[in-house]
């Protein structure tokens, strides 16, 4: 038996093995746990908020990502008690890092998600502009001189403890009909946004930066059913997703097959077995690849 058969019979088998175990909804990415109505990509999760979710690869390992017309930002945390998910926008400043953001933070319009309770910070405003202008909440300006105590001020072009009046809290509710959060029209180069103060609200190196929203979906007449569903698809192993282009729900179980109800093998079994016909041909398929790709190893070693 040569070297080089040995190589192509384990290709071959490593190959069908990684068809095998490949599911496109998984209930992890990354750090992150995922589950519905989030999902890790096409099909997966909610149809409301599947456009906008994806597992990526965020140059160290695998990370969820929110997409909006503005940009595509790091999911860094997610409370599905409370329906929020934060993110943190690579150009967003921070106490230890300020830069100028090419540009702005928005949501789309049509999209499930809101302004959660985080504040933003405009920084490096043309300062005429910055104070008169209504989008800006005086009573919040104490922010301004704490978060200007940073010593990374200096690479948004500003001297050490600048002026405030270059600095506006801009607070969520106050976004403008298209959810954007307008640089260019405020005159600011430079952007943070804040979460909580910690436990010293004047010491800004322990702030806690990123951007918190919320995401719903909606009161739809058949979001409890599906809910319900859910539930039972996650808590037998599964993870929920739909099929387009009904977008009907889909419980979507390890070693990928699909029903319209949950992973359970007895239920499976008895009631489901018309509807995972599709997987089972597809299941066959497979088995019959392996036996081929078996006897294909056998005539090559002869
Ligand atoms: C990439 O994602 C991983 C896992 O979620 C996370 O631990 C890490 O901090 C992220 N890296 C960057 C550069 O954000
Ligand atoms: C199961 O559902 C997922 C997500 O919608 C889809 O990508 C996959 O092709 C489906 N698999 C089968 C066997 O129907």
């Amino acid at each position: 038996m040569g070297v080089g058969s040995v190589v192509v019979i384990v290709s071959i088998l490593w190959a069908q093995s990684w068809a095998w175990t490949e599911s496109p909804c998984r209930d992890t990415c990354g750090s992150s746990q995922v589950k519905y109505p989030l999902g890790t990509g096409p099909g997966c999760g909610s149809p409301l908020l599947s456009p906008y979710i994806s597992c990526g690869w965020n140059g160290s390992g695998e990370q969820l990502f929110l997409k909006t017309h503005t940009g595509s930002y790091p999911i860094s945390s997610i409370s599905y008690g409370t329906s929020t998910l934060t993110v943190t926008p690579p150009s967003m400043s921070t106490c230890s890092s300020m830069q100028p953001s090419p540009s702005n933070f928005g949501l789309d319009w049509a999209s499930p998600f809101q302004m959660g309770s985080s504040s933003f910070l405009l920084l490096s405003c043309r300062p005429s502009l910055s104070l008169s202008s209504p989008l800006c909440d005086p009573s919040f300006h104490y922010l301004c001189a704490s978060l200007y105590t940073c010593p990374s001020v200096l690479s948004l072009g500003l001297p050490l403890f600048p002026p405030t009046n270059t600095c506006c809290v801009y607070s969520p509710a106050n976004l403008n009909a298209n959810s954007d959060l307008d640089l260019n029209t405020m005159k600011c180069a430079a952007y943070s946004s804040l979460l909580s103060l910690g436990d010293n609200p004047t010491d800004p190196t322990h702030w806690l930066y990123g951007v918190s929203l919320k995401f719903s979906i909606g009161g739809a007449f058949d979001h409890n059913s599906v809910t319900t569903k859910c539930s039972s698809c996650e808590s037998t192993g599964g993870v929920c997703g739909f099929a387009p282009p009904s977008n009907a729900f889909l419980c979507v179980c390890k070693g990928s097959y699909n029903t319209s109800l949950d992973c359970s093998p007895t239920y499976n079994y008895n009631h489901n077995h018309d509807y995972v016909s599709d997987s089972s041909s597809s299941l066959f398929l497979s088995i019959s690849w392996y036996v081929w790709s078996f006897i294909s190893a056998v005539i090559i070693l002869i």
